[in-house]
C-alpha cells in the first residue's frame, strides 16, 4: 500500500523508499517467507535471518515486526541506500536486533562461514539468475535452516535460451506449455545438485510462481542421500501435447506412444527433454499446513487459499496443462475449468488447481485422455 507522504506500508511494516527497490507486486513471495520464517521461529525457538539483497529494507522490517525475529543482517550492496535503511530499520525495529552493511551477498556468505555464523534464514533476492549466490548462500545456512532463491530470468527458464539455461542451471530447458513449473523445478534441482555437491540435501517447503518471478524456500538438511529420482528430465510431445517423466537410464529410447492412436502409420515420435531438474514435489504439505494454521489466524484468507491450492497440487506429476492446449488439440472450445476437473475426477483421475496458471489443470491422466474427456463434455 502506497501513503500519500511517499511512506509505504506493508504487513506490519511501514517503511520509506527514496531509490531503493521495492516492488508491491512481489508481495506474495514475501508473505509466504514471513510466514514460514514465523514457523520456524515457532519450531527452534530462534530466528536469525540474513537477508542478503536487502533494496529498503522490507524483509527485515517484516521478518521481526510479523515473524519475531530475534536478530537480522540487513545487506545491499548499494551504498547510496544507507540512508534509507537505516531510517527505515532504526524507525521499526528494536535497537541492537539487527545490522546493516554494503558488501557483495557473496563477500557476506564467505564471512558467515569464516566466522562459524551460521542464519536460520538466509533470503536471496537477486535478480536475474541464482547461480552466483545459491551454493555460496548454503555456505552461510545453518544445516536444519531455510534458503530463499529466486530466479527472474524467464528467458532461461521458458526455453527460450536453452544455452544460458545449460551455462546457469547445468540444465538445457526447452520450450513447451509448462513452463512456469519447469522454472521452479530448475531451481530446485541447481539447488539440489549444489547441496549435494557439498555432501548436503534440500528438502523443498514451498515454490512459488507469481506471474513472473520464480522463488524455492528449501531446507538445508545434513543428509546427504541422493535420490536420483528426484532429479531427471521432463519429456514433451510436440505432436500430442503429452508430457512425461524421463529417468537418467532411459535416455535415447524415449518416445511418444501417440502413433498408435493417432495414425498407425506415423513412427513413434522423438520428445523433447528439458533437464535436468528437479522431478520431487514441489511443496512440503506439512509445512505448507503450519503456514496455513498461521495465516488463518492472521486473518490472511487470499494467503490461506493460496497455501490450499499449494497443498493440492504437491504431490501431482511435474508438468500441467493450460486449458487453451486443450482446446487446441480437440479442436474445441476451451474446457471450463471446474465442469474439466470434475470429468477427471468423476473417471478416477487426480485433478487440481495449481497455482502456476490459473487457466490450467494437474491431472494424472495424460493429454490424449483430456482432450477425449473435453469432447465429450462439449457434446453433451
Ligand atoms: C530485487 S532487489 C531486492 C528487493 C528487496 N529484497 C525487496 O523485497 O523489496 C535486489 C537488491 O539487491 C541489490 N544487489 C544486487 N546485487 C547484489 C549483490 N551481489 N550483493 C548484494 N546486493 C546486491 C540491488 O542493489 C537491489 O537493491
Ligand atoms: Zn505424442
Amino acid at each position: 500500500m502506497n501513503t500519500p507522504s511517499g511512506w509505504h506500508q506493508e504487513g506490519k511494516a511501514t517503511f520509506f523508499t527514496d531509490n531503493a527497490f521495492y516492488r508491491p507486486q512481489s508481495q506474495v513471495g514475501r508473505d509466504l517467507a514471513v510466514l514460514a520464517a514465523a514457523v520456524y521461529r515457532r519450531q527452534n525457538g530462534q530466528l536469525r535471518v540474513l537477508d542478503a539483497m536487502t533494496g529498503c529494507g522490507v524483509r527485515p522490517l517484516r521478518y521481526q515486526l510479523e515473524a519475531e525475529a530475534d536478530w537480522v543482517w540487513a545487506n545491499e550492496a548499494n551504498p547510496d541506500h544507507r540512508e534509507v535503511l537505516e531510517r527505515n530499520l532504526s524507525t521499526g525495529m528494536r535497537p541492537r536486533s539487527y545490522r546493516i552493511t554494503h558488501q557483495d551477498a557473496n563477500q557476506v556468505f564467505f564471512d558467515c562461514y569464516q566466522q562459524r555464523d551460521f542464519y536460520d534464514l538466509v533470503d536471496i533476492d537477486n535478480f536475474g539468475s541464482p547461480s552466483p549466490y545459491a551454493s555460496t548462500g548454503m555456505w552461510a545456512t545453518r544445516l536444519g535452516g531455510m534458503l530463499y532463491l529466486t530466479s527472474t530470468d524467464g528467458r532461461a527458464t521458458g526455453g527460450h535460451d536453452p544455452e544460458r539455461s545449460l551455462q546457469t542451471f547445468g540444465a538445457y530447458a526447452r520450450s513447451h506449455p509448462a513452463v512456469h513449473e519447469q522454472g521452479l523445478r530448475l531451481l530446485l534441482g541447481h539447488a539440489m545438485q549444489q547441496a549435494a555437491a557439498k555432501g548436503f540435501g534440500i528438502q523443498p517447503l514451498f515454490s512459488l510462481f507469481n506471474g513472473q518471478v520464480h522463488r524455492v524456500m528449501v531446507r538445508l538438511v545434513m543428509d546427504p542421500s541422493w535420490e536420483a529420482g528426484c532429479f531427471g528430465f521432463i519429456g514433451y510431445c510436440h505432436v500430442c501435447g503429452h508430457f512425461q517423466t524421463v529417468g537418467w537410464r532411459q535416455l535415447g529410447r524415449v518416445k511418444c506412444a501417440c502413433h498408435r492412436y493417432l495414425a498407425t502409420y506415423l513412427k513413434p515420435h522423438p520428445l523433447v527433454l528439458s533437464g535436468p531438474l528437479w522431478l520431487g514435489p514441489l511443496h512440503d504439505p506439512l509445512w505448507l499446513n503450519e503456514m496455513k494454521t498461521l495465516a488463518s489466524g492472521w486473518g490472511w484468507s487470499k494467503r490461506v487459499k493460496l497455501l490450499e491450492i499449494m497443498q493440492a497440487e504437491a504431490d501431482m506429476p511435474p508438468y500441467y496443462y493450460p486449458l487453451g492446449e486443450i482446446g487446441r488439440l480437440g479442436q474445441i472450445d476451451i474446457p471450463r475449468r471446474e465442469v474439466l476437473m470434475q470429468a477427471l475426477c468423476d473417471r478416477n483421475f487426480r485433478a487440481t488447481l495449481t497455482h502456476l496458471d490459473w487457466e490450467a489443470v494437474k491431472t494424472d491422466a495424460t493429454m490424449a485422455e483430456c482432450v477425449a474427456i473435453a469432447r465429450q463434455i462439449q457434446r453433451k
